[in-house]
């Protein structure tokens, strides 16, 4: 039995918002990036998944595709973040089929826990390379269709965009970089260099109506970052919680609501900004 829409995404928005609207998203078949095209999905969105895994990906779309009758959600498997050729071919594919690129969802990253003494060169490169060249590959991919998208919303340079917006990308980075987390200097540093990707893409490519955002969620409960990072606070909530100021873990729907909040009409004037979903933790974990 399929769990009903308000279990992907609050009854506050709108059905429909994101009719006709295409997202693009790598990393599109793990946990949180799946959550976040699913919410799209179900408010109207088409959406194409890009992976690593040909029947993963593909399983994983055809299960989104079920969030909304009609949903077209294409799974384009064997496709690397730091492959740039591979990557372009899968935007063409989807604008093609799809019709569009509205919004990316940057979301493909690697991770595993390693001391500096254990991390050899090519290890520390692996994760950069998915991480921030592969959130560059996918920005030089998609950026000509967004800035078609965005160019369909262009006004008078005052007025603000019309209803139902579109260029707009995503970054999905985290929260150890901002406190500090054992064994996890690869993941700091890259996830560093993605904030600061976004940063850049909001300065050169605003003048264009293009938005670019980070979304840097903290602990969310069921993720295979969590899994890897802890997994006795996974499967006891009473340990969980502790260190977070909320009280809890979160939930891939609280990072799916925040996804939508920024593609939607209320997040036009937000660019450049890091959305950090995290229960208040980092802060509290800044400060010790
Ligand atoms: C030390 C390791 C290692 C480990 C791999 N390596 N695992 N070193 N400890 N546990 C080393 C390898 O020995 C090799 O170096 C180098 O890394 C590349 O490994 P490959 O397996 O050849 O690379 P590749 O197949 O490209 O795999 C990339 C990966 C892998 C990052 C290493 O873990 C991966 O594919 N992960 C994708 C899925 C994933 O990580 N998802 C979690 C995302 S969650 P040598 O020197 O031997 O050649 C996330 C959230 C972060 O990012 C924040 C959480 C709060």
């Amino acid at each position: 039995m399929p769990l009903p829409k308000s279990a992907y995404v609050s009854d506050v928005w709108r059905d429909g918002i994101f009719a006709n609207k295409v997202v693009f998203c790598t990393g599109g078949a793990g946990t949180i990036c799946s959550a976040q095209v699913r919410a799209l999905v179900h408010l109207g969105a088409n959406a194409c998944i890009i992976g690593r895994k040909v029947e993963k990906t593909e399983s994983v779309a055809a299960d989104i595709a079920t969030a909304r009758p009609g949903a077209k959600v294409l799974g384009l498997g064997n496709v690397d973040v730091r492959n740039p050729e591979s990557l372009q071919a899968a935007a063409d594919r989807c604008a093609k089929e799809l019709g569009s690129i509205d919004f990316v969802i940057a979301g493909a990253a690697g991770n595993f826990l390693s001391s500096m003494n254990n991390l050899s060169t090519n290890a520390f490169k692996a994760v950069m390379d998915i991480d921030v060249l592969g959130s560059y590959n996918t920005v030089k991919a998609t950026l000509p269709y967004l800035v078609e998208s965005a160019a369909k919303h262009k006004t008078d340079g005052v007025t603000p965009p019309a209803k139902g917006t579109g260029g707009r990308i995503i970054f999905v980075s985290a929260t150890i970089h901002y406190t500090g987390m054992p064994l996890q200097s690869h993941v700091m540093v890259a996830k560093a260099g993605v904030d600061q990707l976004a940063h850049a893409v909001c300065i050169e490519q605003g003048p264009r109506g293009i938005t670019s955002n980070v979304i840097a969620p903290g602990p969310i409960r069921g993720t295979e970052g969590m899994e890897r990072l802890s997994t006795k606070a996974n499967s006891d909530p009473a340990v969980a919680g502790r260190g977070v100021p909320s009280g809890r873990w979160g939930t891939v729907k609280e990072i799916a609501d925040a996804t939508v909040y920024l593609f939607s009409d209320s997040g036009n004037y937000v660019n450049g900004e890091i959305l950090v979903v995290d229960g208040g933790a980092w802060h509290l974990n800044g400060s010790t």
